[in-house]
């Protein structure tokens, strides 16, 4: 017997789950692409994408994943040996960076660990030593899914201006954007990137470049015809908008996904992400004080993501107990990634809770619940958990 019947629950950090009205908007015959409702329906995406990135800037769409609109803002960004200057403070940053050492960007590279955000102190330093302004542009994820820490934009944009380089800033959003509170032309920002798989409450395949117009005057030789932004944000036939077909069936489903975004509102979206976020790590806080194996990742509040927490339950405790979940209990939980040591290279120690886009207190207090039972079930030592975040989600 399981008692993993029923509606599975997806606690990972994307895909996320996907909204009924989201699913049902998607299900539907091929539409004319020459013209007609579809071309009227995308005409009115544009606009909604630049609210929920906070631009008056331009945005291009893209038939992507996350790790295509890395390679678009890259080629978009830079020429042949140009340099970036990547901050990174877990695996997704570490890999921009590889994406950008493939296409032939010189990358200066300022490793932060995974368990803090960037020292600004190093960030400042690292621009003042560029007298000549080599870096072109400074790379860095706004929330780190691998180790879910979080970076200040604000304050990387105020390093920038306080040391006076003229270097773009470029934020990767793929996990934040429609969860963590974001505001790119006010935070100052010059590019951001995203993807429909997450905060977005969108099947996979589709990106997205926010930029604004000091990065539409860069002249980038790694230009390329697909990655382009400009035929694309300068749009005068349907096709051009994608560079060929249109995702059709995803851009249906974003429609609805950004209808309900509206609804919401993005400040009150940020606010259920935030109490949520607070809810697990008031579980993990709970079971950590009665094991000290188990611990949130990132100890500074600040520096927490609010889509996806990274905590460790120690080797092989969290492998156990992820494969416990999911097989009893019907929640599959984020894989540790890239949280390994020279001892645990593997990051078995590991494991992420998403809360991200389409989430609610039942499904998050539902997902710690279990957490809990298979920490009992297992033999696991922990202290009381539920009850922290149960107190949190009542406020
Ligand atoms: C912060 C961040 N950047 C980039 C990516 C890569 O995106 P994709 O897997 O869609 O290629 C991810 C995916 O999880 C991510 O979370």
């Amino acid at each position: 017997m399981s008692l993993a019947h029923g509606h599975p629950y997806l606690a990972i950090p994307g895909p996320s789950v996907i909204p009924d009205r989201v699913q049902r908007a998607m299900h539907r015959g091929s539409p004319n692409i020459y013209d007609g409702p579809l071309h009227d329906m995308v005409a009115g995406l544009w606009p909604d994408l630049k609210a929920l990135a906070g631009t008056q800037g331009h945005v291009a769409g893209y038939i992507a994943n996350g790790h295509g609109v890395w390679e678009a803002a890259n080629a978009n960004l830079f020429s042949r040996g140009d340099r970036a200057l990547v901050l990174a403070c877990g695996q997704f940053g570490l890999s921009w960076a590889n994406h950008a050492r493939g296409m032939g960007i010189d990358v200066a590279m300022l490793d932060f660990g995974r368990h803090a955000a960037p020292d600004l102190n190093r960030v400042e330093a690292a621009l003042r030593a560029d007298k000549g302004y080599a870096i072109k542009a400074v790379l860095a994820t706004h929330v780190d899914t691998s180790s879910t820490v979080k970076t200040d934009v604000a304050a990387l944009r105020g390093v920038l201006d306080a040391v006076g380089h003229p270097a773009l800033l470029a934020i990767d959003c793929i996990a934040s954007l429609g969860c963590d509170e974001y505001h790119m032309d006010a935070w100052g920002a010059d590019v951001t990137v995203a993807a429909s798989q997450k905060g977005l409450m969108t099947p996979p395949g589709m990106g997205f470049v926010w930029f604004n117009d000091r990065a539409k005057a860069v002249q980038a030789d790694l230009r390329t015809p697909y990655w382009n932004w400009n035929p694309r944000c300068e749009a005068t036939e349907f096709w051009q908008l994608w560079c060929g077909t249109a995702p059709t069936h995803h851009l249906y489903g974003l429609r609805e996904a950004l209808d309900m975004i509206a609804e919401e509102g993005l400040p009150a979206i940020w606010a259920r992400h935030r109490r949520l976020a607070a809810a697990v790590w008031a579980a993990v806080e709970g079971w950590g004080a009665g094991n000290a194996a188990i611990a949130l990742n990132v100890a500074d509040v600040a520096a927490r993501g609010c889509s996806v927490t990274s905590a460790r339950f120690g080797a092989p405790d969290a492998t156990r107990l992820r494969a416990w979940v999911e097989r009893e209990a019907g929640v599959t939980l984020g894989i540790g990634l890239g949280m390994g040591t020279e001892a645990d290279p593997q990051a078995d120690g590991w494991l992420r809770i998403a809360h991200m886009g389409h989430v609610n207190a039942h499904m998050t207090l539902g997902a710690l619940a279990v957490i809990e039972a298979g920490l009992a079930a297992l033999g696991i030592a922990h202290g009381p958990g539920l009850a922290a975040a149960t107190q949190v989600v009542a406020g």
